[in-house]
């Protein structure tokens, strides 16, 4: 006996969609080790979040098989396959609505967005940037801090404007400079932090605890 109906086909399963969870959508370029502390995260009892798909600029990103692995949908857009930044961001877009996430994360991801992309997910668009901002935006910010020789470097979550890097801040965290730090010293103290953060934020997020005043950010009491 097969166990199938007459007929022979097994009748649709609707998978239970708990509307507490929030669905995320996470675009990284590169290695993916914030990646990897959000879905780690999301393993934890109460963590109302779930990955549904990563999106990467790069084929053989770590961050895809890293989403590969947690059962995530893992997606590669290739740059060269679109004509300009508009069409790349207008397939970015329609990925994205097949998965109807209810906040994008930018993790790594080393392609500045397009406005029209930006303005589609206002307020449900985030970016983890290894700086104090509005301290050293852009690229290699490890470096520019140690270059300007601070004493406190840090870790930025933001909401995405159409600048860069210029969004309304949702938290930071700091970390000292040490005289013998080396770039690579000070990124891997500063990512020990963007782990804890990135989380975090989302959490918050999901909870509905974020509230976007002009450029302030208020993060109301747990109800
Ligand atoms: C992280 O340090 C993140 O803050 C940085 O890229 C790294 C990605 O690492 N992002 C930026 O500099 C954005 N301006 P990961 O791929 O291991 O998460």
């Amino acid at each position: 006996m097969s166990g199938l109906p007459a007929g022979g086909r097994r009748p649709a399963v609707r998978r239970r969609v708990n509307p507490d969870i929030l669905r995320l959508a996470v675009l990284a370029s590169g290695r993916g080790s914030n990646l990897a502390a959000i879905l780690e995260a999301c393993g934890r009892p109460g963590f109302p979040v779930r990955v549904v798909v990563v999106v990467s600029d790069r084929e053989r990103a770590p961050a895809l098989e890293r989403a590969r692995q947690a059962g995530a949908e893992a997606v590669f857009h290739d740059p060269k396959a679109y004509g300009d930044r508009a069409a790349y961001d207008a397939a970015l877009v329609a990925t994205l609505d097949r998965h109807r996430p209810g906040l994008v994360c930018l993790a790594g991801f080393m392609r500045v967005l397009t406005p029209t992309f930006v303005r589609a997910w206002a307020g449900r668009l985030m970016n983890i940037h290894p700086s104090l901002l509005p301290a050293f935006p852009g690229l290699h910010a490890q470096r520019q801090a140690l270059e300007y020789g601070v004493r406190i470097a840090g870790v930025t979550v933001h909401f995405v404007d159409e600048g860069v890097d210029t969004g309304p801040i949702i938290v930071q965290a700091s970390v000292p400079v040490l005289p013998d730090d080396s770039e690579d010293s000070l990124s891997a103290r500063i990512l020990g932090e963007e782990h804890r953060l990135y989380p975090e934020a989302i959490r918050l997020f999901a909870e509905g605890r974020l509230v976007i005043t002009g450029r302030r950010v208020l993060v109301k009491e747990r109800a």
